[in-house]
């Protein structure tokens, strides 16, 4: 493989990937970093030979006329999809972490991008690549469960008083907006890249939380979880989280069909598998196996990607890009799925204003289907400067009268 020549835009979590495409000299060179706050990072150490900048342009700029072949992009969560665009205009592929795009209308223009400039663009959605994951999902592609009937995906990421109120960094940030259906690729994903299928339709729910909303003076969006229920294109139904912020830290995943179950949480428990009792009419205890994954049997990668973050999820990522960018093997996430499940995030959300409405998926591939939202910008993130959004981030307590009222504060 030649080195790729990457820029990181980002480094707050883009830190993480720094370290892990330094650690792999041989086939990547981190050749730029931007951020604002770079000089208060610690990624700019790690590869002490990259340029800084805390200005895009200028970072785009450079790349261009010094051969940068990729960027990574790990900046504000809703921001993804436009400076995607920019990067593929000037002639480099583009990893996102992890969402795709904030509105209908990004969607369109980043598949239309892909498709217009012919660059190559993937997401860094990792969740699915853990090695329990991957072990559930060899499971699922061995047949043994039959018939895929559901799938669940939970994504929960718990907070403190204090993360709750310092991880919005400033009044009009990303976390302090975003709706509980948004952040949803660690959920779906997963069951997505397991079960091989694309969501058709979602309607969704979100449920208050008192603790959340006790942050209200730093969060606007006050919903503690939200569930989506989507209709896939293998006739099963997925149902799924987004970041379920005020729960507990636990993740889980669940797969059942026609003959077994199975299912993991966590990044570090195995799997358990059990049997209806009409395909393996024993005892309870026959019919119920934990399985530890055996990294033995799951090639020299899979040993590599165990120690690395979100249960080797992180490893893959950057091993992906690499096959990708350099070798063109075209990795599951690419750009038609990653804007699926934006869509879901972006419909999912309508749904639960609407008392759960159900909505179809557009097929990103179909001019006809993205000239139906090509116009839709419908968003609940403020601009940087405090332009309005135009959905609210939370459900209106209006549309909840059983509510009568939240204690003002909640000790965590
Ligand atoms: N896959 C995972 O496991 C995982 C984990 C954490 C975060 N993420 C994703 O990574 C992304 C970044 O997360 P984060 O927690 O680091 O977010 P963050 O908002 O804390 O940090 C974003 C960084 O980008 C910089 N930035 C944004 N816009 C900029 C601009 N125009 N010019 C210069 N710098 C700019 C900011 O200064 C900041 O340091 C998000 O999309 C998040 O969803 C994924």
């Amino acid at each position: 493989m030649a080195k790729l020549k990457t820029g990181v835009f980002g480094c707050r979590r883009g830190g993480n990937y720094v370290s892990l495409m330094a650690s792999r000299p041989d086939d990547i060179e981190v050749v730029a970093l931007c951020d604002r706050e770079i000089e208060k990072l610690g990624a700019k150490d790690t590869v002490p030979d990259a340029r800084c900048f805390t200005d895009f342009d200028e970072f785009l700029t450079w790349g261009r006329e010094n051969g940068m072949q990729a960027v990574f992009l790990a900046n504000y969560f809703h921001q993804h999809a436009p400076f995607a665009i920019k990067c593929m205009e000037a002639g480099m592929d583009v990893v996102s972490e992890c969402t795709s795009a904030s509105t209908l209308r990004e969607c369109v223009e980043l598949v239309e991008c892909v498709e217009r400039t012919g660059r190559k663009y993937m997401i860094a959605e990792n969740y699915p690549f853990s090695t329990r994951n991957l072990e559930m999902k060899r499971i699922v592609d061995s047949g043994a469960l039959g018939s895929v009937l559901y799938a669940q995906g939970e994504y929960n990421h718990g907070g403190t008083g204090d993360s709750v109120r310092n991880d919005a960094q400033g009044e009009f940030h990303w976390r302090a907006w975003l709706p509980k259906t948004y952040y949803n690729t660690h959920a779906l994903g997963p069951l997505m890249y397991m079960t091989d299928s694309m969501p058709l339709y979602v309607s969704a729910r979100a449920a208050h939380s008192d603790y959340l909303y006790a942050y209200r003076e730093y969060r606007h969006a006050y919903d503690g979880a939200a569930y989506m229920f989507c209709e896939m294109d293998n006739g099963m139904v997925a149902v799924c989280t987004g970041c379920t912020a005020a729960a507990s830290d636990y993740s889980r995943y669940r797969i059942v069909g026609d003959d077994a179950g199975i299912e993991g949480g966590g990044h570090t428990e195995g799997v358990r598998m059990f049997w209806h009792t009409y395909t393996k009419p024993a005892n309870e205890e026959e019919r119920i196996k934990h399985i530890t994954p055996d990294l033995a049997s799951m090639g020299e990668k899979a040993a590599r990607a165990a120690g690395s973050g979100h249960g080797g999820g992180d490893w893959w990522i950057v091993d992906n890009m690499l096959e990708y960018f350099v070798n063109g093997v075209e990795p599951f996430f690419n750009v038609y799925r990653g804007v699926a499940m934006s869509a879901v995030a972006i419909l999912g959300w309508k749904s639960c204003l609407n008392h759960g409405e159900n909505f179809r998926i557009p097929n990103f591939r179909s001019l006809k289907e993205r000239d139906l939202v090509r116009d839709d910008d419908l968003t609940p993130f403020p601009g940087d400067n405090g332009e309005p959004h135009t959905m609210p981030s939370s459900v209106p307590f209006s549309d909840r009268p059983y509510k009568k009222g939240c204690p003002d504060k909640i000790n965590r």
